[in-house]
C-alpha cells in the first residue's frame, strides 16, 4: 500500500498538465483507427455471458455477487470491483515499437501512470527514466496506462497519448478504466505483455510515476544479481491485514477477502524483480482471483509460487526522514545512497536529478546513509 502524503504543489502540476492538455487538444492526429473506443460495457447484463459473443466483446458484470446482502452498502468503487473482478482480457490500445526490446535490455522501467499524468511522465523522461546505458547496461522505459472512465475525456487523453507514443515510443495502453482498484489489473496485463514482448529483459523496476529512482545505484546493485534466480526486493511490509474501515482508501471488505492477514509484500511505490520472478508472477497471476490492492496481490502471487519478497534498505516507499537534524530531507547527499524514494513532485525530481548529476557534488561523513 502506498502511503499517501498529499502536497499543495500537486495542484500546480495538475494545472500545468491541464494547460498542456488544452494546448494539445487542438492537434488532431490523422487516422488512428485502433483508438476508437468500443461502446461502454452494459452494466445490466446477465451472467454467464452468451458463449456466442465475439472474444473482443466487453466483459459483462457478474450480477450474482450483487445478491449478497452486504453488497449494496459497499462504497461504489468496491461494488464496481466485485462486479468486474473476473474480467481480465482488455484490448491493447497502443504499445511501443518492437525496437524497444529488440536488443538486450538490462533494466526495464515499467512505470504505472494515469492518462492525465503528462507532467510526471515528461519529467521522468528527462531524468532518472532516460533511456541510456548505465555502466554498459541498457535501460528501457515504459509507461503503463489505462483509459479514462468518461468517454469524452478518454478521447482527449487518447490524442495526448498518441502524441506521446509518437514522440517517445514509451506508452503501453489498455482499454480499461484506470482507477486505484484496477491497478492490479494493470499489473497483470503488464506481466502478460512482458512475457510476449520483452521476455529477455534481465530485471524490471515496477513503480509509480511519483517516485525518485536512483537508476545508477539500481544498476550497480543488480549487476551483482542473477536474472535467472528469484529476486523481488523493495520496502518489505509484513504482519498486516485488510483495513475494514469503509472510509479508508485501502478498505477491503470481507466480501472481497475473508482473510484477516496479508502475506508479506513490497510496497507498490517501487520494487525490483528478476526475469525469473516475472515468469513466476505471470503464472501465479493467471490462477489467482484478482485482489484490488496491487502490491498485496503480488505478495499473494509470490506466496503461491513458494517465493518470498525481500527488503532492500535503499527503497523507501513510505518516505524518508533525514538522518540528522543538520541535513535537510531534500539533501542530495542523502539520496546518493538510496535506490528509490516515494514521493516526489515533478520539479523536485528534476532538481534532485540535477543535483545528483553534478560532478562536484561533495558529501561529508555526516550525510552517509546507513
Ligand atoms: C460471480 O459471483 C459469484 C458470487 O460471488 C461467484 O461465486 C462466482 O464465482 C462469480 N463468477 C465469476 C465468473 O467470477
Ligand atoms: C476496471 O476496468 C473495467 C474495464 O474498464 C471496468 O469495467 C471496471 O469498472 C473497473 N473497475 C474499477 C474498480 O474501477
Amino acid at each position: 500500500m502506498r502511503m499517501p502524503r498529499p502536497r499543495p504543489g500537486v495542484i500546480l502540476v495538475l494545472a500545468m498538465a491541464a494547460i498542456s492538455l488544452l494546448l494539445l487538444s487542438h492537434v488532431s492526429p490523422p487516422g488512428c483507427p485502433a483508438l476508437e473506443r468500443p461502446a461502454e460495457p452494459q452494466e445490466v447484463a446477465t451472467w454467464p455471458p452468451n458463449p456466442q459473443r465475439a472474444a473482443s466483446a466487453p466483459c459483462l458484470a457478474n450480477l450474482s455477487v450483487a445478491e449478497h446482502p452486504d453488497f449494496s452498502v459497499l462504497p461504489a468503487h468496491v461494488r464496481d470491483f466485485l462486479l468486474y473482478r473476473h474480467c481480465r482480457d482488455f484490448p491493447l490500445l497502443r504499445e511501443p515499437p518492437a525496437a524497444k526490446c529488440a536488443g538486450p535490455v538490462f533494466l526495464l522501467l515499467a512505470i504505472k501512470s494515469s492518462p492525465a499524468n503528462y507532467g510526471r511522465r515528461q519529467v521522468l523522461r528527462r531524468t532518472w527514466a532516460q533511456e541510456r546505458q548505465v555502466h554498459g547496461a541498457p535501460l528501457r522505459r515504459l509507461f503503463l496506462v489505462g483509459s479514462d472512465r468518461d468517454p469524452r475525456e478518454a478521447r482527449k487523453f487518447s490524442r495526448l497519448l498518441e502524441l506521446e507514443a509518437r514522440a517517445y515510443g514509451d506508452i503501453v495502453q489498455w482499454d480499461f478504466h484506470d482507477s486505484f482498484f484496477n491497478l492490479t489489473l494493470k499489473q497483470v496485463l503488464f506481466l502478460e505483455w512482458q512475457q510476449t514482448r520483452c521476455p529477455d529483459a534481465s530485471f524490471v523496476l515496477n513503480g509509480d510515476d511519483d517516485v525518485f529512482a536512483n537508476t545508477d545505484n539500481m544498476v550497480t546493485y543488480l549487476q551483482g544479481q542473477d536474472p535467472d534466480r528469484h529476486l523481488f526486493v523493495g520496502h518489505l511490509i509484513q504482519n498486516v491485514g485488510p483495513i475494514r474501515l469503509p472510509w479508508s482508501k485501502y478498505f477491503v471488505p470481507k466480501l472481497v477477502t475473508p482473510d484477516e492477514s496479508y502475506p508479506p509484500y513490497c510496497g507498490g511505490g517501487g520494487f525490483l524483480l528478476s526475469r525469473f520472478t516475472a515468469v513466476a508472477l505471470f503464472r501465479a497471476a493467471r490462477d489467482l482471483p484478482i485482489f484490488p490492492i496491487d502490491d498485496v496481490f503480488l505478495g499473494m502471487c509470490l506466496q503461491q509460487q513458494g517465493l518470498e519478497p525481500a527488503s532492500h534498505d535503499g527503497v523507501r516507499t513510505a518516505g524518508v526522514r533525514a538522518p540528522s537534524p543538520r541535513l535537510s530531507s531534500f539533501d542530495p547527499c542523502f539520496y546518493r545512497g538510496l535506490l528509490l524514494v516515494h514521493r516526489f513532485l515533478p520539479f523536485e525530481t528534476l532538481l534532485m536529478w540535477d543535483a545528483l548529476s553534478q560532478p562536484q557534488l561533495s558529501c561529508g561523513k555526516q550525510s552517509a546513509v546507513s
